[in-house]
């Protein structure tokens, strides 16, 4: 078979590695992919959103089986296009990743059919907003959820700091005119479920953690993730079943009875409070970085599996291994705000590989043939053990031996599981 891996992310790195262990795939395609994927795949300069140039490259070069990894594509209507010619193509339609990309879509659909969530209200009046607030208890949780969204969930500890979000979001419109989303404070854990989905189809993934602050001890700002490891020591695997059949599966199937099936993988960013587990937030996609520490422990061939869900085909659930796994990110000094790119990066490839580690490229470009920075989050080394105290000594080995002085990691991936 011929694979097409749309991205060009550690995520996407991670994929193509896993697809270049089947003894199905003769040829990986990347699109646009990265400096690392090249040693594994030929990358193909299209962009990720560029879906009529990646459908005609695809008929061009006879691609079996298409991997899509960003949501910027799922969203612009990769997989509606592909299979409106008969491409085979892993991700969700249009229609179904609003999931992640309408606030709103997924709280009135989990409200709807009972998915556990924050209770949740929309607003566009601010008095009304205001008096909601004001009978709930606080913290209360204000999220923009107009266009231009991003930097607009706001925690505020009382009714002075809600008037104040509110008068801010609904008043002045500081984020342009938009709805908010008022929820119920959650506190706990977050941890990460990726399940395969395809329609009422799950098969889920193992549990993985994100680290998204940007420094030791969650403090510093949010980031793209940080780090992330598998075999989490807080949730019982009677949660971990809850999670399952409550959540993912229950969601499955609410969106079929929608007319928008799924037919990917179904990210759940839950939270395990005092109350149960519930949702936070769900992504239409694989998770990035827990796609590079949770595909690793595959003992299967993935390639079936993407090409079944693909096309409503039968097939048995991938074989994943018991050990647990970790990676820690490495990213250009000043992310997430302001960072040089074009640093040289030392990689001790041969005594990284002789030590079992995974090393996925995230923003790293080729420079006269040697590897330099390229983006904010930059290179993941990641290992896999049967204990997570051993693997994260090694898993930081790696990184310290990864010799570039324009960047940082976090030193406590993993530290509270220990
Ligand atoms: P979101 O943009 O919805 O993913 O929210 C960003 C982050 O805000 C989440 O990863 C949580 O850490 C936090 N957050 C969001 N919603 C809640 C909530 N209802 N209660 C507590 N924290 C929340
Ligand atoms: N790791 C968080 C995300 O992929 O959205």
């Amino acid at each position: 078979m011929k694979v097409l891996v749309v991205g060009s992310g550690g995520r996407e790195h991670a994929i193509a590695a896993a697809v270049s262990r089947s003894k199905l795939v003769s040829r990986i395609f990347c699109a646009p992919g990265n400096a690392g994927m090249a040693s594994i795949a030929e990358c193909v300069p299209l962009k990720d959103t560029d879906v009529s140039g990646l459908l005609a490259f695809a008929k061009a070069e006879g691609i079996d089986l298409t991997v899509v990894g960003p949501e910027s594509s799922l969203s612009a209507g990769i997989v509606d296009a592909f299979r409106a010619e008969g491409l085979r193509i892993f991700g969700h339609t249009a229609a179904a990743t609003r999931i992640e990309s309408s606030k709103e879509f997924a709280k009135q659909l989990m409200l709807k059919y009972g998915v556990p969530t924050a209770a949740y209200r929309a607003f566009s009046d601010y008095e009304e907003a205001l008096a909601y607030v004001s009978g709930r208890p606080f913290p209360a949780v204000l999220k923009y959820d107009g266009l231009a969204a991003g930097k607009g969930v706001v925690i505020a500890k009382d009714i002075a700091e809600a008037r104040e979000a509110l008068a801010s979001m609904l008043l002045d419109h500081s984020f342009g005119a938009g709805r908010v989303v008022v929820e119920d404070y959650l506190e706990g854990p977050e941890f990460s479920f990726m399940c395969f989905v395809d329609g009422q189809r799950v098969m889920p993934m193992p549990l993985a953690q994100d680290h998204k602050r940007a420094l030791d001890g969650d403090e510093g700002p949010n980031t793209g993730g940080m780090g992330a490891y598998t075999g989490l020591p807080f949730i019982s695997s009677d949660e971990r079943d809850f999670a399952f059949r409550e959540i993912m599966c229950r969601t499955a199937g609410a969106m079929v009875a929608e007319g928008c099936p799924l037919s990917g993988v179904l990210y759940g960013g839950l939270m395990k409070t005092a109350d149960g587990i519930k949702v936070i937030e769900f992504n239409a996609r694989f998770g990035d970085p827990e796609t590079e520490v949770v595909l690793p422990l595959l003992e299967s061939d993935i390639v079936p599996v993407f090409s079944a869900f693909a096309s409503g085909e039968a097939v048995e659930p991938p074989v994943w291994s018991n050990d647990v796994s970790i990676g820690v990110v490495l990213a250009s000094r000043g992310y997430p705000g302001k960072y040089g790119k074009g640093y040289e990066i030392g990689i001790p490839e041969e005594r990284l590989r002789a030590g079992g580690v995974e090393l996925y490229h995230m923003g790293t470009a080729l420079r006269d043939g040697k590897f330099v920075t390229a983006g904010g989050r930059v290179i993941m080394p990641v290992c896999r053990g049967k204990s997570l105290a051993e693997a994260r000594e090694r898993v930081y080995e790696a990184a310290r031996s990864i010799d570039c002085s324009e960047l940082r990691f976090r030193s406590d991936i993993a530290r509270q599981a220990l």
